[in-house]
């Protein structure tokens, strides 16, 4: 995948494009997870049936993504907005909305603003409800992480609830690539992403109104954001499927790209 530049303002929104010269290709577009950047999706393309083009953007601050500072007022819907926007740019009238984890509350927030675009939709290992108070006070914490010991050490403290048991035990390729993944983002970027998360609005009213082909995927080991998580996203969102993959934790597509994999090309061969 070639990192392509698109300027919005005085920022710059950086994205990996499968095939950015094969305008009549259908788009799935995938947003990350935190703390990782588009990178993540790298795997995926191979699972694309003919036709169809990936589009993954970093989000503020994140891969090659630029940010403003001082980043006022933090919103996940900023992180839609570039989203939305990129595709304007691309002359993109719809596509396949997806996202892992916080990339699912983002594509949540672009089915909020803009529920028109969405050809159909992909949650993977996300919810939609807003964070606990106890979630809240964890972000607390990890932006302290932050400021005090950066990248490294949010890689530290999430990397055994990123991963999933099985992984963590038997993959040993997995752990290196997420914590390379990582350790290439700012503090500021990071930081961003925590706060836009503790701010985030309940997704249901705008999950219950959906209209198009939506698959969940979650991983059974996934501990961030659990089994019935998903479960609870497949009883509103109408006509939904949910893929549980085995000995999977919160990455999934980095743990089992085959499995992943398989799942996405069987919902983009049906559309
Ligand atoms: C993610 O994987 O994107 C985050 O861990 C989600 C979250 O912290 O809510």
């Amino acid at each position: 995948m070639q990192r392509q530049f698109f300027n919005s303002g005085s920022r710059a929104i950086s994205y990996f494009d499968s095939a950015p010269a094969q305008r009549d290709a259908r788009v799935v577009l995938l947003i990350h997870a935190f703390p990782l950047g588009a990178a993540m999706w790298e795997g995926q393309v191979k699972a694309l049936p003919d036709g169809w083009r990936l589009i993954a953007p970093d989000v503020r601050g994140f891969g090659g993504s630029t940010i403003d500072e001082p980043d006022e007022e933090p919103r996940i819907d900023d992180y839609a907005k570039d989203a939305i926007d990129l595709l304007r740019e691309l002359e993109i009238a719809s596509a396949v909305i997806g996202g892992m984890s916080m990339g699912g509350y983002v594509a949540m927030a672009i089915l909020r603003r803009q529920p028109g675009v969405a050809t159909a939709v992909i949650l993977a290992d996300t919810r939609m409800t807003p964070d606990t108070p106890e979630g809240r006070a964890n972000r607390r914490s990890m932006l302290a992480v932050v400021d005090r010991e950066g990248p490294s050490g949010v890689s530290r403290d999430m990397l055994p609830r990123l991963l999933g048991k099985t992984t963590l035990a038997q993959r040993p390729t997995v752990e290196p690539l997420v914590r390379r993944l990582i350790k290439q983002q700012s503090p500021a970027a990071l930081r961003g992403a925590i706060q836009r998360m503790m701010e985030r609005p309940d997704s249901q009213a705008v999950l219950e109104q959906l209209a198009v082909p939506t698959l969940i995927i979650v991983g059974d080991e996934d501990v961030i954001t659990p089994v019935e998580d998903s479960r609870r996203l497949q009883a509103v969102i109408p006509g939904s499927e949910l893929v549980v993959l085995p000995e999977t934790g919160h990455l999934a597509n980095l743990e089992r790209p085959d499995l992943f994999n398989d799942a996405l090309r069987a919902l983009l061969s049906r559309l």
